[in-house]
């Protein structure tokens, strides 16, 4: 359902965005020129409004002339009245009786302000063929509630991290040789064979074909091999083909290991020393959203129910995954770094110590992000008006960041 709110006082038409965006896809603007200019678009491009949502006095006009001009256009146009857009006024008291008025020139309903969500949602049911409509507001209510009770209850943990991986971090951290190194890897056969074949690909052009761990990871340098094996394991950790949020689950893996990548790549290139690794404070900045998507997934597969829409879980991953993530990490005795990290990647203001970590992982989140590697609602941000910006200072070196950035992801996402 394509849904068009004309109302110039912000207040309320956020508050209609928001309950009107449970049924279906929304178009605000404030004025009526604005308005009509979209409504005629609308019927010439034959993608019409199911709804609208007007008010009466606005800034260039009155919502009554749109009104007018709204059915006068539908009848130019020969569109039949049973598919001649549903209209309800937005109104004050004092108009309600130039309301009814209005109805004789075709509006459908009105809807006093100050309104609530209960008061629109009933006049909604009468007017638009959404007779479900509450059944899916429902629905998303209902796994919003349960995901906070769960929450709540302490029922969301973190999904178990392989064995390997956790001795190789270990071993990475206490500055391990490469002997070591392919002595943890030889103990899963899998990532063996990965990083060998890695080794052998065109990637690394040579005419000798390796089969020894030890021979590949000399060909492809141990710090880059080390990082080639944490992408393995993270795709494996991070990444869900089963469950219903399949492709959210992807972008999450993907977003992850590049903001991995890219702080691994922004401290080395600003010679910046971090209390921990870098990459792993970067994979680990958005976990909390990880186990929302798989909570979130088994609540669906569960209930069996595809009326809950992706733009409302997106909102609710968005909302409490930093809490989450946090709290999440401090049970599994992360470092503190790792904590604030994921607690403040997102909104550096509510920081009251801006450590050298949370401005690396805001960065590299920010750049990732600005080049597609998105999980989840992106605002475009300018970077340089980025606190982690202006305290950093990447200035010139962007654009080599953007091109590492790309390079490792070429060969991240092949594995
Ligand atoms: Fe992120």
């Amino acid at each position: 359902m394509r849904i068009l709110i004309v109302e110039d006082e912000y207040v309320s038409r956020r508050k209609l965005e928001k309950i009107l965006s449970v049924i279906g896809e929304c178009h605000s603007v404030t004025t009526v020129a604005d308005a009509y200019k979209l409504f005629l678009n609308s019927i010439k491009e034959n993608f019409c409004f199911d709804l609208i949502s007007l008010d009466i006095v606005l800034p260039d006009g009155c919502g009554i002339d749109l009104l007018y001009k709204i059915r006068d256009l539908e009848k130019r146009f020969n569109i039949p009245e049973s598919k001649r857009v549903k209209v309800i006024m937005a109104t004050s008291h004092s108009d309600i009786e130039r309301v009814r008025q209005c109805v004789k020139l075709g509006c459908n309903d009105f809807i006093v302000k100050p309104f609530n969500k209960k008061k629109v949602l009933e006049k909604l049911q009468k007017l638009v063929p959404i007779d479900d409509v509450c059944n899916k507001e429902r629905g998303t209510v209902d796994i919003i509630e349960e995901i906070v009770k769960k929450l709540k209850k302490g029922d969301l943990g973190l999904p178990t991290i392989s064995n390997t991986w956790m001795l190789l971090q270990d071993a990475v951290s206490q500055g391990a040789n490469l002997d070591e190194i392919a002595h943890i890897i030889k103990q899963d056969p899998t990532v063996c064979y990965k990083i060998i074949a890695t080794a052998n690909s065109p990637i690394y052009k040579s005419v000798k074909k390796i089969v020894k761990i030890e021979d590949a990871l000399s060909r492809i340098g141990l710090d880059i091999a080390i990082q080639h094996v944490h992408n393995i394991y993270a795709k494996s950790y991070f990444h869900d083909n089963s469950g219903i949020l399949a492709e959210f689950s992807n972008d999450l893996w993907v977003h992850s290991v590049a903001v991995a990548n890219l702080c691994s790549i922004i401290c080395k290139t600003l010679q910046i020393e971090l209390e921990e690794d870098p990459y792993l404070l970067g994979l680990f900045h958005d976990i909390g959203k990880l186990v929302l998507i798989k909570a979130i997934s088994e609540l669906l597969k569960m209930r069996k129910c595809d009326d809950v829409k992706m733009q409302d879980i997106l909102m609710v991953i968005g909302n409490f995954h930093s809490e989450l993530g946090m709290a999440l990490l401090s049970a599994h005795n992360f470092p503190y770094v790792y904590l604030k990290v994921a607690k403040f990647h997102n909104h550096l203001e509510g920081c009251s110590h801006l450590s050298k970590e949370i401005l690396v992982v805001n960065l590299a989140n920010e750049i990732v992000k600005s080049q597609g590697y998105v999980a989840g609602i992106y605002v475009p941000t300018e970077l340089n008006s980025l606190i982690s910006y202006k305290i950093l200072n990447p200035g010139r070196y962007i654009d080599e960041f953007i091109l590492k950035l790309k390079e490792v992801m070429d060969i991240a996402t092949l594995i």
